[in-house]
């Protein structure tokens, strides 16, 4: 089973992420924990490379190419041999987070569903946990960090991300669960543990 949480930055998929992880362990499972861009040798290079501030020149194409190659290492060297062994892959942002800030963020439209449909190679989540909450509150959050190339965006550039999130939800109802992301962290955690339970007995 192949998970992925998206969101805005500060919504809390890092901290949902790590509580999903321990109760599936607790209950036996095997899990693998990996996150975008990044989670290969390579894929940790491009991360670098896409959120370095200094690399203020970089095209909106060269950037949707990048994050599409580290997505396709990182399909290839670890989250397909994971799924084929039987494990549970959780993977912090994925494919929609490329639809949400490049195809609408960066206006590029399409282009970003079709290069990332070669990236992937059919390697779809079966889920998909949306954390939901008003980019303000999650920037609230996040407080004084430093920001990486992708936060300096302005507010515009942030509101047609969230625009790109609400058209995801629209359109793939069936895999892309939305939580709202404004409660309590231990009230969110228990609505993803209540829907991953219930699609592993599916599967
Ligand atoms: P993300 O990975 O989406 O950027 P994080 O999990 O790192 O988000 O959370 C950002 C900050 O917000 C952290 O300091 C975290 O402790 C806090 N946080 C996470 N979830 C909540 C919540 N439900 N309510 C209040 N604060 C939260
Ligand atoms: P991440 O480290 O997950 O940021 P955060 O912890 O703040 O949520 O992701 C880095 C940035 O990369 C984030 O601002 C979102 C952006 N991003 C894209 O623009 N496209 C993508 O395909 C991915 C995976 C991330």
């Amino acid at each position: 089973m192949f998970i992925t949480f998206e969101g805005g930055d500060g919504s809390g998929k890092s901290t949902q992420i790590t509580k999903l992880q321990n109760t599936l362990r607790k209950k036996g499972y095997d899990v693998l924990l990996t996150r975008e861009p990044g989670g290969t040798l390579i894929s940790e290079k491009i991360r670098q490379l896409i959120l370095d501030k200094n690399n203020r020149e970089m095209m909106p194409v060269a950037e949707a190419l990048l994050y599409a190659a580290a997505r396709a290492q990182l399909v290839s060297q670890v989250i397909r041999p994971a799924l084929e062994e039987g494990r549970i892959v959780i993977c912090d942002r994925f494919l929609d987070s490329s639809i949400a800030y490049q195809g609408f963020g960066r206006q590029l439209g399409d282009a970003v569903n079709v290069i990332n449909g070669f990236a992937i190679d059919g390697c779809m989540p079966d889920l998909t946990i949306f954390l939901k909450l008003d980019p303000e509150a999650g920037r609230g959050r996040i407080g004084s960090r430093e920001k990486d190339r992708i936060e300096m965006e302005p507010d515009a550039f942030h509101r047609r991300v969230a625009e790109g999130y609400r058209w995801l939800e629209e359109h793939y109802p069936e895999r892309i669960l939305a939580v709202d992301a404004s409660g309590s962290i231990e009230k969110i955690a228990a609505t993803i543990e209540k829907a991953v339970m219930e699609r592993i007995h599916a599967l």
